[in-house]
């Protein structure tokens, strides 16, 4: 039911989840539809672009149907239709926004296109209704790892980011290292659990002075040069230690560098995003070293860290009010700069 409220429906097919959601008032779930092709990439060790793409076309009108559905609205209700524009996978992308396209033309319904990241931090206003920029944002995902002030609901600029690989993809590379599944970093979260994170010193790497760009493509060989050494030195891995002491010299790095973008920042608010915020180590880690800076820490569920169109909905729902609109040349873009 409606009620009077401004009722925002999103799309999300970025990656390997084909995601629906249904917003009131741009911050409220009415529902939030996800389906994951994980077990379909899993054989190959990561998503293959043209499969997942073939599977958001499969899947996309039912995910559309059971979001409406389970939001208990219908079309004629929604006031504006959300889609992300990019980055992620041209083909997976072009999917939920060939869909957004077609329900604005059929329905006459408005049309806004957002960034994946600017998605990602929405998650926030979500899962906090108090939360109002501006803030500092720690992004992690499989794509992006980035440090960010947020002035505005829609206006952000990059304190900092990755000069190589992205958290998401040095979880999942050393994963795959250690001989675990796909995707990595859940797995190695679990595992971590079991070990010890000071058995194996891998380097921290800080980059410059003070700098809030960060570099993850060394740690990998890192892992897999300790590995070949114990083999060859005719010692026993443990895979939990080799795991927690990954996690443990990556998560130190980002933990310090946010933390520390955070008090340079007036407003000292935190806010945490992305798949690799879903780490219940990261999670600990940096909610104990705000509390000792007396900086507040925001992070949303776990459902809402990964991939889902709740939050894409929220982030239209703020470009929207700011005047933003798109019309029937929206594209996608891969590498859409923040
Ligand atoms: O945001 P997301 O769902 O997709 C992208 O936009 O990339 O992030 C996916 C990434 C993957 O690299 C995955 O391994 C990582 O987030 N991830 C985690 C955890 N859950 C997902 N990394 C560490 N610990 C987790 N619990
Ligand atoms: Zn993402």
């Amino acid at each position: 039911m409606k009620d009077g409220k401004f009722l925002t429906i999103a799309f999300e097919s970025s990656c390997d989840e084909t995601a629906v959601a249904v917003l009131a008032e741009g911050r409220n779930v009415l529902s939030n539809v996800i389906s994951t092709q994980i077990e379909i990439h899993k054989v190959f060790g990561g998503v293959v672009p043209e499969i997942a793409s073939r599977h958001h076309l499969e899947n996309i009108n039912a995910v559309t149907e059971q979001a409406l559905t389970e939001a208990g609205v219908t079309w004629e209700e929604i006031d504006l239709i959300g889609v992300t524009k990019g980055p992620g996978l041209v083909g997976a992308l072009l999917v939920g926004i060939a869909t957004a396209k077609a329900f604005a033309m059929a329905k006459k319904k408005p049309l806004v296109g957002v960034h994946h990241i600017e998605g990602h931090i929405s998650a926030n206003y979500i899962a906090c209704k108090e939360l109002v920029p501006p803030f500092t944002a720690l992004v992690i995902s499989g794509g992006h790892t980035n440090l960010v002030e947020v002035t505005d609901y829609h206006e952000c600029c990059v304190l900092g980011g990755t000069r190589d690989d992205a958290a998401g993809e040095a979880f999942d590379k050393v994963a795959r290292v250690i001989g675990l599944g796909y995707p990595g970093g859940p797995l190695i979260d679990k595992l971590a659990q079991e070990g010890n994170p000071h058995a194996v010193e891998f380097k921290r790497v800080y980059l410059e002075k003070d700098s809030l760009d960060f570099s993850f493509s060394g740690i990998k060989t890192g892992v897999l040069n300790y590995i070949n050494s114990e083999k060859q030195a005719g010692r026993k891995i443990v895979p939990a230690d080799v795991a927690a002491s990954f996690q443990q010299a990556v998560l130190e790095v980002i933990v310090d560098k946010a933390v520390s973008a955070a008090a340079r920042m007036g407003e000292k608010k935190l806010v945490l995003a992305g798949g690799v915020a879903a780490n219940s180590a990261l999670r600990r880690l940096l909610k104990r070293a705000c509390a000792e800076k007396e900086i507040a820490f925001f992070c949303p569920p776990p459902v809402l860290c990964t991939d889902n169109a709740a939050m894409i909905a929220c982030a239209a729902y703020y470009a929207y009010q700011a005047g933003i609109r798109d019309d029937f040349t929206l594209d996608a873009y891969p590498a859409l700069p923040l």
